[in-house]
C-alpha cells in the first residue's frame, strides 16, 4: 500500500513539473524569431545571441479603449508582443474598466493570475472545480489589494466603482491562452448543435438562440 501511495505521490510531482507550467529555460534567452521549417517546436525557436538587442525584450502600453459592450479592454505582454519572453515562462495584462464594465468570465488554459488594483474598485472572483462544488471564491478589490487566480479556473473583474478602474496582471506563461466562457459556448464557429445546449443549460431552444444572436 505505502509503494502505492509512494508511486501515486511521485506521478503526481513528476507530472507538475512537466506539465503545469512553462519548461525552465536552458539558456539566459531564447527570442524568439518565426522559423517554419516544418519541425514542431514546444514554443519558439531561438534568435542568435549575439543579434539580439534590448528592444527584444521591451514594449510600450496605452490605456485600453473600453468603448464596448462589455466596457472594458484587456491589453496582453505576451510572448507575441514581447519576443523575448520566449521560454520565461511569465506575462503580464494591463485591464482597462469604464464604471460597470466587466471582464467577462474566462479562463487561462496555462497560466495562474496575479492582479493588482492600480486604481478604482473591483468585484473579482473565481469558482472551483465540480471536485470543490464549484465554490466561489469572491472579493472586493480597491487600489492596492492583490487577488489570485489559480490556473484553469474560472474568474472575472467588475468594476463596481464610479470612475475608470485600471488593473495589471502577471501571468506564469509566456502564453497562458484565453478562452471566454459565454463566446465559446455561444459564439463557437461552428455552433454546437442545440441539442447539446438545451440539454446542458435545461432550458429551451429560443434561450439558445437568444444568446447565440449575442455573438454573431
Ligand atoms: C474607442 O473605440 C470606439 C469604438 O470602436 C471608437 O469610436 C473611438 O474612436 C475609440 N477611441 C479612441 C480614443 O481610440
Ligand atoms: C462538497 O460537498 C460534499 C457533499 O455535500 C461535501 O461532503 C464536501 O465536503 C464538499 N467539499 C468542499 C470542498 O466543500
Amino acid at each position: 500500500m505505502k509503494v502505492v501511495y509512494f508511486l501515486v505521490a511521485f506521478l503526481a510531482l513528476a507530472s507538475s513539473i512537466a506539465f503545469a507550467y512553462d519548461p525552465s529555460p536552458l539558456q539566459d534567452f531564447c527570442v524568439a524569431v518565426n522559423e517554419n521549417n516544418g519541425v514542431f517546436v514546444n514554443g519558439k525557436f531561438c534568435k542568435d545571441p549575439k543579434l539580439v538587442k534590448a528592444e527584444d525584450f521591451f514594449t510600450h502600453v496605452e490605456p485600453g479603449n473600453t468603448s464596448n459592450k462589455l466596457g472594458s479592454k484587456v491589453t496582453p505582454v505576451t510572448v507575441t508582443e514581447i519576443a523575448g519572453l520566449n521560454t520565461l515562462g511569465i506575462s503580464l495584462v494591463r485591464i482597462d474598466y469604464a464604471p460597470k464594465g466587466l471582464n467577462p468570465p474566462h479562463t487561462h488554459p496555462r497560466g495562474t493570475e496575479i492582479l493588482i488594483v492600480v486604481e478604482g474598485t473591483l468585484n473579482v472572483g473565481f469558482v472551483a472545480s465540480n471536485q470543490n462544488n464549484n465554490t466561489l471564491f469572491t472579493k472586493v478589490l480597491n487600489k492596492g489589494d492583490v487577488f489570485v487566480f489559480p490556473i484553469g479556473l474560472i474568474h472575472f473583474q467588475l468594476n463596481v466603482g464610479n470612475v475608470n478602474a485600471i488593473a495589471i496582471a502577471g501571468l506564469s506563461s509566456q502564453n497562458p491562452g484565453v478562452i471566454t466562457i459565454a463566446n465559446a459556448l455561444f459564439g463557437s464557429t461552428p455552433l454546437i448543435s442545440s441539442e447539446v445546449l438545451t440539454k446542458a443549460f435545461q432550458v429551451n431552444k429560443n434561450v439558445i438562440q437568444n444568446l447565440e444572436k449575442q455573438f454573431l
